[in-house]
């Protein structure tokens, strides 16, 4: 076996914790160095780590004893040895990290989403294009098990032809939660649940069905946040008349559960995901539970990551869940959607 792909995470916050698990049950994996700007997160108090899915216990401090620890994420660039970086920092800092990643000669791997605003994107996008290292970003719904499943089972034909499709994401409220300076709650750093979570839909609209030409889209602002879009409903137009929408929000009490769901009706079959669980619903009036391919790995969270390491460890290029196009397609059809919020009116999206 070659060396082990040695990794350096930045932010160690619900999603750089739990990228750390992740990679310390992976025998490929080691993470050589961390980056936090929080003091108790350099010590390994993750106590108040706060995520709005999954069951973490967080109560046991991490352990870096044989790791470097460094307060500047860039500084962790300049001089560990790594084959990697993770970035998982509040978004308006991924470029920063992105682009010194590459300029290192690092493999990059970025929690979603890629950045804050287009002008970001653009220089991300040049970057990665110029680059000859590897570069995914967390868009981990792409490789979730049951979207993973519909999708392959959607591109097989045996549902035969697409009526309706929607995609939905409910969260309970981030404001107070725990994330770092209430960061969800601030349109300039987080743009909101359109930004921050509905793009998984909006990914999954561009995974499954490709590029819309437009989309309306209508929002309710301020349930929890400053001024951002805290829920919305989206239509996307594909220039025919399959009704294609997606809607998400995190304006919900603290104790509603959190949901991702999906219902994809078909010719042959209905696809259905929800806090029930995912089922086929064939027009034969057969019901299936599909068999799902998450027995080592049981999240989008651990497959997509897994899978990057994997890339490294082989030299193969990483474009099995996305490729760097699709990315900056999802990003545009959410910033389309912010548009037509704006203007009361379908925008059409500029890829
Ligand atoms: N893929 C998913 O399902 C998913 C889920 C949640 C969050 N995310 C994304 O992951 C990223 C991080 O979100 P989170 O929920 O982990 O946030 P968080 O607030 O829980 O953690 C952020 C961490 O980064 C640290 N930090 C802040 N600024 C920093 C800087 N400049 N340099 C170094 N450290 C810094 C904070 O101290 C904190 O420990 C965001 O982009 C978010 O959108 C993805």
């Amino acid at each position: 076996m070659s060396k082990k792909v040695r990794i350096g995470i930045i932010g160690l916050g619900f999603m750089g914790t739990t990228h750390f698990r992740i990679h310390q049950n992976n025998p490929i994996a080691e993470v050589v160095a961390v980056a936090d700007i929080n003091p108790e997160r350099r010590k390994g108090n993750i106590s108040d780590v706060w995520g709005n899915i999954g069951d973490a216990d967080n109560s046991q401090p991490l352990d870096f004893s044989d790791i470097e620890v460094y307060a500047d994420g860039l500084e962790m660039i300049k001089k560990a040895d790594i084959d990697m970086v993770d970035i998982c920092i509040p978004t308006p800092w991924h470029k920063d990290m992105i682009l010194a990643g590459l300029a290192a000669d690092k493999h990059v791997f970025c929690e979603k989403p890629i950045c804050r605003t287009l002008e970001q994107l653009e220089e991300i996008v040049a970057a990665v294009k110029k680059s000859p290292r590897y570069f995914n970003v967390g868009l981990c719904i792409r490789a979730w098990p049951e979207y993973r499943h519909a999708k392959e089972l959607y591109d097989s034909g045996a549902l035969g032809k697409l009526k309706y499709a929607n995609f939905r994401r409910i969260s309970p409220t981030t404001d107070g939660g725990g994330a770092w300076q209430n960061w969800f709650t601030s349109y300039e750093h987080c743009g909101g649940a359109l930004l921050d979570m509905h793009l998984h839909d909006v990914d999954q609209v561009r995974y499954f069905f490709g590029r819309p030409k437009a989309v309306s889209a209508f929002g309710a602002k301020a349930l929890r946040s400053d001024r951002s879009v805290d829920h919305v409903i989206a239509r996307y137009d594909f220039g025919d008349d399959i009704l294609i929408t997606a809607e998400g929000g995190w304006g919900a009490a603290k104790t509603v559960p959190f949901e991702m769901s999906f219902l994809i009706i078909c010719e042959k079959a209905t696809l259905q995901l929800n806090n029930s669980g995912y089922k086929i619903h064939w027009e034969n009036g057969t019901v299936e539970t599909p068999k799902l391919d998450n027995d080592t790995l049981p999240t989008g969270w651990h497959k997509g990551l897994c899978y990057f390491v994997q890339c490294i460890y082989d030299k193969v290029t990483p474009d099995k869940y996305q490729n760097i196009d699709e990315i900056s397609d999802s990003f545009r059809m959410v910033m389309a959607e912010e548009q037509s919020i704006e203007l009361g009116k379908a925008v059409e999206i500029k890829y």
